[in-house]
């Protein structure tokens, strides 16, 4: 089964004195089930700006998205921000965590938006933080970790739901060269 299938995807931007950026033109992608693919191309080629499309944060300016077999872009903005933290885990380029919030807190958060019991939640984070290597990071605040402990907090916060697409820009770029090939296990998790 198809979890995700784009059409004829572009975006364009345009910025205030109307000069018109083509960012994306034509983009057709087919993601199975269980496929791990990975979108390669040069600084400014427009990976995080197809991400964004995918991830339903933006919307395309041509073409078509079809998640699990539905148009995000034919829900409403509560229907979407559900759908988005129900069946999208998504690892942004500079991680998006929350500083007011302690690394644990911040990859609960999915969780708790659900209203998930705290028994429950903490049979989900436990096996996350083993594999993530986390233990000692989850009572400080994003801005007192490194780069590469923000990284995998961010992907551990992606996966906590068990969404049907994960979505991760630079997945290993904040990671030093042992960590990196580690994260390989997140394609067979299912
Ligand atoms: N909000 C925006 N408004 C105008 N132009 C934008 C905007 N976001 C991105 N762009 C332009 O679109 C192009 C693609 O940007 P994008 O961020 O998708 O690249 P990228 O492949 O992710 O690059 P990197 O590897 O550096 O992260 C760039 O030329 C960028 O300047
Ligand atoms: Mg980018």
């Amino acid at each position: 089964m198809n979890v995700l299938r784009a059409q004829g995807l572009g975006k364009t931007y345009s910025s205030p004195g109307n000069i018109v950026y083509q960012a994306l033109e034509d983009i057709d992608l087919t993601i199975e089930t269980g496929e791990f693919v990975g979108v390669m191309g040069p600084s400014g080629s427009g990976k995080t700006t197809l991400l964004n499309l995918l991830a339903t944060i933006d919307r395309p300016t041509s073409g078509r998205i079809e998640i699990n077999g539905a148009d995000p872009a034919a829900l409403s903005d509560k229907k979407l921000a559900l759908f988005r933290r129900r069946a999208l885990g998504f690892v942004f380029q500079d991680f998006n965590l929350l500083d007011t919030l302690s690394i644990k807190e911040n990859i609960i958060l999915p969780l708790v938006l659900e209203g998930m019991a705290p028994n429950l939640i903490e049979q989900r984070l436990e096996p996350l933080v083993e594999r993530l290597q986390i233990a000692g990071l989850l009572g400080k605040r994003p801005y007192e970790v490194s780069g590469g402990q923000k990284q995998r907090a961010a992907i551990a916060r992606a996966l906590i739901h068990k969404p049907s697409l994960l979505l991760a820009d630079e997945l290993t770029g904040n990671l030093d060269s042992k960590a990196a090939p580690r994260m390989s296990w997140m394609r067979f998790r299912r």
